[in-house]
C-alpha cells in the first residue's frame, strides 16, 4: 500500500522493509490454553469459520495524513505482514498431546469449533520441552529433554529450530508456557558471555524459559514473551538480541483486569481524580490458575501487576492525589470457572474537596479468548521488526508495549503504561517505518 503524502514536511524516504514472502514459521514454547486458542483460531480464520476480533494486524486501521483526508487504510495492507495463509506453527511442551487434545483439555474453545478443524489440530504435535519443576512446582509432565548441562539443552532447542528451518522461510518464537518461578537478575545474566558460562555450569539462575530464548536468538530468530517471567529481561540476551538482529519484546499479556486498569487509571489522572485504594481479585480455574496457586509463581504475577499503577499515576509528581494509595493485586484458583476469569475490581477515588466516590469493575471474561489476539499480532508485527532495517538491531521493540502488563523498555526508561499512548505510539512507529507523517493531534492547521 503506498499513499500520497498530504500534510507537514515529507520524513526522509526510510530504508526499504523486504517483502513477507514465503512461509513464516510460529514457534510457540508451551502449548496450552493460549497457544491451542492462537492455533485453532488462526485455522477457523483461515477457513472462513470466524472472525479475527481482537486482532489489530487484522482488523485495526492506520490514519495516515490529516483528518480531512479521509485515508485509514487497513494496517495489513499499510506495512508487509505475512498473510494468515503463510503461517505455519510448531513448538514445545511438556505434556505430549496433539494441539486437538490439547485444546480439549484447555476448554476454551467449544468441541464443536475443534471437531470442524480436528485433522488440523492433530498434524502439530509439540516437541519435547526444556522443562525442570524447580521453576514450575505444580506441573510435572514427562516429555521433556534430557542432556548434559544447560548448554547442551539450547543445543537441542537449536537443532529443532534448525529443522524447522528447513520447512519454513522465516521463523518466530513465542513464549506462551507457564509463569515461572520469580527470579532477578544474576551475576550470570550480565553479559553474553557469562551467560554462556552459566549455560555450561548450569546455573540455577538460568531458567528454562531463557534457554529457548537464548536458541532463538541464536538463530536470529526473534522472541516474544508472553509471562511475566524475567527471561530476556535481562542485559546478556538483550545484547545478543541487537547483536544477532533478532527483535525480543515483553513482558505478560497484557488482556483482562490489567487493560481495563490502565484505562481507567489515566482517565483518573488526566482529571486529576485522586485513587485511594485500588482492590483487584481474580477467581480463575484454568491450567495458568493452578500454577499461580504456588506462591513462588504467584510472586512473578504479581510484581507485572503491581507497577501499573505507579508508572501511570506517578505519586512521585501528585503526591496529594496518588501518594497513598493502598494496591492490592489477588489471584484465587477456583476450577469451576476453568478459563473464564472473573475479574473484580473495588476502586476508592476521591474528587472536589475530597469527597469519595467508588467505581466497581466486574470483568467476566475468556483469559484466552482475549490473549489469542495478541499472541498473534506480536509474531506478526516481530517478523514485520526483523525485515525493517530501522528496527532489527535495536533489541527491545517499544513500541509493542501495546500488548503488555510489564513493558520491557531500555535501561532507566520508565515504561508506557497507558492503553492509549501505547497505541499512539505502536502506529506511529508504523508510519515512521513507512516514511509517513508522524500524528501529533495538534490540529492547528485545520484552523488557519
Ligand atoms: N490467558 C491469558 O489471558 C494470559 C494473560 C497474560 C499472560 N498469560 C500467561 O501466558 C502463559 C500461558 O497461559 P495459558 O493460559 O495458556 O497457560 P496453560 O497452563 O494452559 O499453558 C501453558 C503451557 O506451557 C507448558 N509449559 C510449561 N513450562 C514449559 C516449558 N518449560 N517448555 C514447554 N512448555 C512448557 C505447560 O505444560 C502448559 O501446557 C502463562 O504464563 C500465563 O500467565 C496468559
Amino acid at each position: 500500500m503506498t499513499s500520497k503524502k498530504s500534510s507537514g514536511q515529507a520524513a526522509a524516504a526510510p530504508p526499504t522493509i523486504a517483502p513477507a514472502t514465503g512461509k513464516l514459521g510460529v514457534m510457540v514454547v508451551g502449548m496450552g490454553a493460549v497457544a491451542t486458542t492462537l492455533i485453532a483460531g488462526v485455522e477457523a480464520v483461515r477457513r472462513g469459520f470466524a472472525k479475527p476480533i481482537g486482532s489489530m494486524t487484522q482488523m485495526g486501521t492506520v490514519r495516515l495524513g490529516k483528518r480531512t483526508d479521509n485515508q485509514a487504510p487497513l494496517i495489513k495492507d499499510f506495512v508487509p505482514l505475512a498473510k494468515l495463509d503463510d503461517v505455519v506453527f510448531t513448538g514445545w511442551d511438556i505434556y505430549d498431546e496433539n494441539m486437538y487434545q490439547a485444546a480439549k483439555t484447555a476448554a476454551v474453545l467449544e468441541r464443536d469449533h475443534l471437531d470442524q478443524i480436528r485433522p488440523f489440530l492433530e498434524s502439530i504435535q509439540p516437541m519435547p520441552a526444556v522443562f525442570s519443576q524447580h521453576y514450575v512446582k505444580r506441573l510435572n509432565g514427562n516429555h521433556v529433554k534430557t542432556g548434559r548441562s544447560k548448554c547442551d539443552l539450547a543445543q537441542q532447542v537449536r537443532n529443532d529450530i534448525q529443522a524447522f528451518k528447513a520447512k519454513t522461510d522465516r521463523q518466530v518464537m513465542i513464549w506462551c508456557g507457564s509463569t515461572e518461578i520469580f527470579l532477578e537478575p544474576a551475576a550470570c545474566h550480565q553479559s553474553i558471555e557469562a551467560f554462556e558460562k552459566g549455560l555450561l555450569a548450569d546455573d540455577p539462575a538460568i531458567a528454562p524459559s531463557q534457554i529457548y530464548a537464548y536458541a532463538a536468538l541464536m538463530e536470529r530468530i526473534p522472541f516474544a514473551n508472553g509471562a511475566p517471567n524475567l527471561t530476556v529481561d535481562i542485559p546478556a540476551l538483550q545484547e545478543l538480541s541487537k547483536k544477532t538482529g533478532a527483535p525480543i519484546c515483553g513482558k505478560d499479556f497484557k488482556t483482562g483486569q490489567t487493560l481495563i486498569k490502565t484505562v481507567l487509571a489515566p482517565a483518573f489522572k488526566a482529571r486529576m481524580l485522586g485513587v485511594a485504594g485500588w482492590y483487584s481479585t481474580n477467581i480463575l480455574g484454568n491450567r495458568d490458575g493452578e500454577v499461580l496457586d504456588d506462591p513462588e509463581s504467584f510472586k512473578t504475577k504479581e510484581e507485572s501487576k503491581l507497577g501499573v499503577l505507579d508508572f501511570i499515576l506517578q505519586p512521585e509528581l501528585y503526591p496529594e492525589l496518588y501518594g497513598d494509595i493502598y494496591h492490592k493485586v489477588r489471584i484465587n484458583y477456583y476450577p469451576p470457572r476453568g478459563d473464564n476469569k472473573e475479574g473484580w475490581d473495588n476502586i476508592d477515588i476521591f474528587g472536589w474537596l475530597g469527597y469519595p466516590m467508588q467505581i466497581k469493575v466486574d470483568f467476566l471474561c475468556r483469559d484466552s479468548i482475549l490473549a489469542a489476539p495478541l499472541a498473534l499480532d506480536l509474531v506478526l508485527f516481530l517478523d514485520l521488526a526483523s525485515r525493517t532495517p530501522e528496527l532489527k538491531h535495536r533489541g527491545i521493540q517499544e513500541w509493542l508495549s501495546f500488548f503488555f502488563k510489564s513493558p520491557m523498555t531500555a535501561e532507566g526508561l520508565y515504561p508506557e503504561h497507558d492503553l492509549f499512548i501505547q497505541s499512539m505510539k505502536l502506529k506511529n512507529t508504523l508510519r515512521h517505518i513507512k516514511g509517513e507523517d508522524l500524528i501529533t493531534h495538534l490540529g492547528l492547521e485545520y484552523y488557519d
